[in-house]
């Protein structure tokens, strides 16, 4: 039977409705910097699955009942209850977004020359660590590198290399392994519970804490409940809870599975780390019982945190997102396989082959579909990953051009999905007619969100 979504639609939203003219004027003045074009000039924004999701009714009743006590608020205890009984950590610290909390414990953790070790790290995570003056070094699975592979699990991290560093030279530099679910610089693609196990049972043997970067910990039980053998008849709940309680503790935003605009929490096992980000957490977030996060979004969290883990709605997510991936492989557009949950992740360079990474096809495929439907994703490939130099110019290209098309919770029907889909079936029908790009600007750290492009002539 197919699946439908456990919600109906009950306050709805106008989106924009542009002309092309519209577009191309929105889009130049932008300097081709997604980022920088006004939402109201967006028809359907795949920018993000953060904390651009559908509140439900739930959740806007308890946000108005919540409690603004500055100290041990009613809306801080429920919080707790519901964090407690996802997680088992004894200190649990809400943080206004995920980068807040990235930066309260990494700061607690690293020193400057360790290693930071990980499937993938996020940009934001990324960022915080070498902000820090450390080195984050992402070690992928060797799976991950072929994008048309149906593996179950291209998010793992890869074993042999974790263990070949925290053996060799540079493993008393390592100050921390993060393992990110599911991984989402690696094409949204999930970790699996044996992955998990055995990163464990390395950083035990080699005395070095591991945490979670749980953004998306109920997509990645929900994956392991559909393709790792044992746990297919367990709960997402339950694949949860175990993935929690494997790790010494966690960095988690909460504006992806906690379905809320704004929040996140660090779990964390260790008392002595725990009295250390909180100093930290006072001085720069807020109190211990708020964190940087108002009372409302405690509620909303609180509430999004259980509604995220229903079967029925993971379920009619995922086939949502597996829907768009057949229409859009239809439309001669490939994607990351097998496709995960908050994004599909197209494969630019293969469809836009006549642009060499040098004129960036990821970023070359993101402009046409805001130019042809007002369509706004991202690039994942040179622009993001590459390595320039001085002048702007490409030095090392990344592995793979890519677009991440990323869905947000609750928010489009399938006839904007479908919507979509045609619009890159349209660009895929004359794909040498997109053009390339070139840098105009851009600053040294996160480059993505400040660059300034310009169309290469043709
Ligand atoms: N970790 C992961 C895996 C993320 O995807 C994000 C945010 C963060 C940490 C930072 O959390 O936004 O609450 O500060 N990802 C968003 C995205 C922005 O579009 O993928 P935050």
């Amino acid at each position: 039977m197919k699946s439908f979504p456990p919600y109906r639609i009950q306050v709805v939203k106008e989106i924009p409705v542009t002309t092309r003219a519209e577009r191309e004027e929105a889009l130049s003045a932008a300097a081709y910097n997604m980022f920088d074009v006004p939402a109201r000039k967006v028809t359907i924004d795949l920018l993000t699955d953060s904390g651009t999701g559908a509140v439900s009714a739930a959740q806007e009743a308890a946000a108005a009942a919540a409690d603004r006590s500055y100290a041990g608020s009613d809306s801080y205890y429920r919080f707790r209850g519901v964090v407690d009984k996802l997680t088992s950590y004894p200190h649990i610290f809400p943080v206004h977004q995920g980068r807040a909390a990235e930066r309260v414990l990494f700061s607690s953790v690293l020193r400057p020359g360790q290693l930071s070790l990980s499937n993938t790290h996020f940009d934001t995570t990324r960022a915080n660590v070498e902000l820090l003056g450390a080195e984050a070094r992402d070690l992928p699975c060797v799976e991950a590198r072929d994008l048309d592979s149906a593996e179950p699990f291209k998010g793992n991290i890869d074993l042999a290399e974790l263990e070949r560093t925290l053996s060799g030279p540079d493993g008393p530099r390592v100050g921390q392994v993060l393992i990110t679910i599911t991984n989402n610089g690696g094409g949204g693609q999930p970790v699996s519970m044996a992955n998990l196990h055995a990163v464990r049972e390395l950083c035990r043997r080699y005395g070095v804490p591991f945490f979670l970067d749980a953004a998306r910990f109920a997509e990645n039980a929900w994956l392991v409940t559909e393709r790792e053998p044992g746990y297919r008849h367990q709960t997402p709940r339950e694949v949860a809870e175990q993935a929690f309680a494997l790790a010494d503790g966690c960095v988690a935003s909460l504006k992806k599975d906690g379905i809320s605009p704004m929040g996140a929490f660090i779990g964390l096992r260790d008392p002595e780390l725990a009295k250390r980000c909180e100093v930290n957490l006072i001085a720069t977030e807020g109190f211990r019982t708020y964190g940087g996060m108002a009372s409302h979004d405690l509620e909303r969290v609180a509430q999004g945190l259980d509604e995220v883990l229903e079967p029925d709605y993971l379920r009619s997510r995922t086939e949502e997102t597996a829907h768009l991936a057949r229409l859009v492989n239809d439309a001669g557009v490939d994607i990351v396989q097998p496709a995960g949950i908050h994004a599909l992740y197209l494969n630019a360079g293969r469809l836009l082959s006549h642009i060499p990474p040098s004129g960036f096809p990821g970023h070359a495929l993101a402009c046409q579909m805001y130019l042809e439907g007002g369509i706004r994703c991202v690039e994942l490939g040179s622009l993001y990953l590459g390595k320039f130099d001085a002048g702007h110019n490409l030095l090392e290209p990344a592995p793979f051009e890519l677009v991440r098309v990323a869905i947000p919770r609750r928010t489009y029907t399938l006839a904007h999905l479908e919507y979509v889909a045609e619009v890159l079936a349209g660009i895929a029908k004359n794909p040498q007619t997109v053009p390339e790009y070139r840098v105009v600007d851009a600053p040294p750290l996160l480059r993505h969100f400040n660059l300034k492009m310009a169309q290469a002539a043709a």
